[in-house]
């Protein structure tokens, strides 16, 4: 038996260098090691040996066996690498490491929007998502922001044409679609499509008529907050606030909420932080976000039962946060593509 498998392997190592494609190797493998190849008969032979004989012949069989893989998967190998060399020309060898070393890099503004997220994340809000085209009633009237209300026309937008139809988008009434002005419309979204217990973060693009400057411009990013509960208080809001700007800005960052309005929170807030830890780009107090206890009335909109449940709400700019983290003077810089300022971010 040794000299039968000896012979066997001796033909595959002298045939194997003659093969140049796939097929070939696969039409000569079977006719060593297929139902009807020589390798497979010596295999069937074995059943004729004396008991007590057949678990050395099985070992002889078996290393014969890999030894002409071996052969069939080398062969392969070398055809794989000159196919290779074929499609891709002479000039070109696949081993050398590329040419351009330079890898893309996420954008300082989805930096930023992707460490809040994950730090909101941490802490069990889960991402909300809805679309930047909207209905003044999502954008506005939901929001406790009547049509004659002066909170709209610090929020103006672009509006789109009135004969046109948006794929499930109905309108309430008489009413616009237009470029979503804050992230707000997903509080409304989101509490109409599931109940309490609700916490969400939405980052998300807006559009405002604004005259760009360096603060300003028509198209930011912002990330909205919204946790509704039973027993959701103002301290729930402060101290998720604060662990928010400590993780950002410094552990040794001050928050104070200063009174303000906004129709969808009562009370409303202005967050303002300082940080010893960012120096120079912070000296003084920096107004960070508007946040607040949601309205009862936003909760009629949708409805769930404000004498039952409470919640706090949050909206924050992106830019405005990473022209801080990133010491950004022009909010223009993120929106020109300009590799040279985009590479300092990488
Ligand atoms: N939507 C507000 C804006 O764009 C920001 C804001 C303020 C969001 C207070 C909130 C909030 O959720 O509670 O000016």
């Amino acid at each position: 038996m040794q000299t039968e498998l000896d012979s066997i392997i001796e033909v595959v190592y002298e045939k194997v260098p003659y093969l140049t494609t796939r097929a070939e190797v696969e039409l000569y493998k079977a006719t060593i090691l297929g139902p009807k190849g020589t390798m497979t008969a010596v295999m069937k032979s074995m059943g004729q040996l004396p008991k007590e004989e057949r678990p050395a012949a099985g070992k002889l069989i078996n290393q014969a066996k890999s030894s002409v893989i071996t052969a069939f998967n080398d062969v392969l190998q070398r055809i794989d690498a000159s196919e290779m060399a074929t499609r891709l020309g002479p000039s070109i060898d696949p081993s050398l490491p590329s040419p351009d070393p330079d890898r893309g890099t996420l954008h300082p503004i989805s930096q930023v929007r992707e460490e809040i997220v994950q730090l909101f994340s941490r802490i069990g809000f889960t991402v909300a998502e809805a679309t930047e085209v909207e209905t003044e009633y999502y954008c506005f009237d939901a929001l406790n922001i009547p049509a004659d209300h002066p909170a709209r026309d610090m929020q103006d937008s672009y509006y789109l044409p009135d004969q046109l139809t948006v794929a499930n988008m109905s309108k309430h009434a008489d009413e616009k679609y237009l470029l979503r002005t804050h992230t707000s419309t997903v509080q409304i979204r989101t509490m109409l499509e599931s109940k309490p217990p609700i916490r969400i973060i939405a980052p998300g693009r807006c559009f405002r008529r604004d005259t760009p400057d360096a603060t300003h411009s028509a198209n930011f990013h912002q990330i909205e907050g919204l946790y509704v509960d039973e027993n959701v208080s103002l301290l729930d809001l402060k101290a998720t606030l604060d662990h928010f700007v400590r993780s950002i800005f410094g552990s040794k960052a001050k928050t104070r909420l200063r009174p303000s309005f906004f129709p969808f929170t009562e009370p409303s807030f202005e967050m303002d932080f300082y940080s010893p830890d960012l120096g120079k780009l912070s000296n003084k107090w920096l107004e960070i976000m508007g946040c607040g206890m949601v309205d009862p009335e936003v909760f009629k909109s949708v409805d769930i039962n404000p004498d039952r449940f409470t919640g706090y709400a949050f909206g924050m700019g992106i830019e405005r946060i990473s022209m801080i983290l990133q010491g950004v003077d022009d909010i223009r810089y993120y929106y020109q593509n300009d590799i040279r300022f985009l590479k300092q971010f990488a």
